[in-house]
């Protein structure tokens, strides 16, 4: 038998069909009854429809003369227009065929032309709900009973008047959503930012699975690049340290509660996907000093810190992970070879939480709606350096 391994001729499996931990994460899907973001607020303005797709699902979201947003399926009941091809037209969304008028409900309450002699339809689309907070415009693609019973993570440092100075950047990459949070996590990926240097010499020093998150830590050399080295206080910060968190559906780090960020993924197919991520931080201060730099100061340097560091940074890891993505279409069945066990703990809990939603599309009677964590805690130390080998 040869032991040349040959590239498989067919596309990756589908979730029913995969074989090991890496192919069902990578067909795995998100869990469509949490929160996702959808936009930037200020990027949805008055007046203005954007497409926002979930997981191959089209949902056109709008935002009303009255600066509120809806959101509805993005299709005309007529004949499948896609409204976002229409226009918004005070608080109505209008399909650009026969004009028929959507409202935030999904219902059509307007037909600019003959009804036949018949009374006025009761016409309608599925709507999405859809609230705003953290500056992002956020959906829940699930089933709308239960919008309200399911939470945004709190985030005080995101908002009110002592908000954080923050970094708001996203990127949409054609990468699978597990490529992205193995990357956020899995420290050992130093080596693509060795010019950025934000974390240096990682150590895992623990990492935890409590129901539906994964808690780790690292020893590491937090934000070690030339630039942001000067504007973090090295004295009162202990920048030898990380906790991050893959809290199903999102992802987090924090660095001493000096500086976090927050990753927010909402996947748009098995090959796309948009992240959100909003980095913020308690205090820079002037270089060489320790001196803080007031926040309206700091407003203004942001946006060059931005352009200048954490744009080019996470530049890189979308060609990683879009390199990764064609890697794997090309070799989804190569013999696995991973050192981070955090990365398998990450993977199966999208695994376990997809198994979980498709199980309730199957018998809705299991759909048990909890997003708090349970009980019962699995915790595991990093052991050794045994690779996950081919199930
Ligand atoms: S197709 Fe939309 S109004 Fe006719
Ligand atoms: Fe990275």
């Amino acid at each position: 038998m040869s032991r040349i391994y040959t590239k498989p001729q067919s596309p990756p499996p589908a979730f029913e069909d995969a074989k090991n931990t890496r192919q069902k994460v990578r067909a795995a899907g998100l869990d469509p009854n949490y929160w996702y973001p959808a936009e930037w607020s200020k990027d949805l303005k008055a007046g203005e429809v954007k497409e926002v797709v979930f997981w191959k699902r089209s949902i056109a979201v709008f935002r009303g003369e009255d600066g509120q947003v809806r959101a509805i399926e993005n299709r005309c009941a007529h004949r499948q227009l896609k409204l976002t091809t229409g226009h918004v037209e005070g608080c109505n969304l209008v399909c650009p065929y026969h004009g028929w008028a959507y409202d935030g409900e999904g219902r059509v309450v307007d037909i600019p032309h003959s009804l036949f002699g018949r009374k006025f339809p009761k016409f309608k689309v599925p709507d999405v709900p859809v609230q705003e907070r953290y500056g992002i415009v956020w959906f829940f693609p699930g089933e709308p009973e239960n919008a309200a019973k399911v939470k945004l993570p709190e985030i005080p440092e995101l908002e009110g008047p002592n908000a954080w100075s923050q970094i708001p950047v996203d990127g949409t990459w054609s990468a699978h959503h597990s490529m992205i949070f193995d990357n956020v996590c899995d420290f050992t990926h130093a080596y693509l930012h060795r010019k950025f240097r934000p974390f240096v010499d990682a150590d895992l020093l623990k990492y935890e699975t409590v129901g539906d998150a994964v808690y780790l830590e690292y020893d590491t050399k937090v934000g070690d690049g030339q630039f942001n080295k000067l504007f973090i206080n090295r004295k009162r910060v202990n920048v030898d340290h990380m906790k991050l968190g893959y809290q199903y559906p999102y992802q987090w780090s924090n660095t001493d509660d000096q500086i976090k960020h927050w990753l927010f993924v909402c996947p748009i197919d098995e090959r796309t996907s948009r992240s959100f991520f909003i980095f913020f931080f308690k205090q820079f201060v002037i270089p060489f000093t320790q001196i803080g730099i007031p926040k309206t100061v700091m407003k203004a340097f942001l946006p060059a810190a931005k352009q200048l560091t954490v744009k080019p940074l996470l530049a890189e890891d979308g060609v990683a992970v879009e390199a990764e993505q064609e890697g794997w279409e090309r070799h989804w069945d190569a013999p696995l070879a991973e050192l981070n066990p955090v990365v398998k703990a990450f993977q199966d809990l999208t695994i376990r939480k997809w198994e979980a939603y498709l199980a309730t599309q199957r018998d809705p009677s299991l759909s048990q709606l909890s997003t708090k964590p349970d009980s019962k805690r699995s915790s595991a130390e990093p052991q050794g350096s045994e690779g996950e080998t081919n199930a």
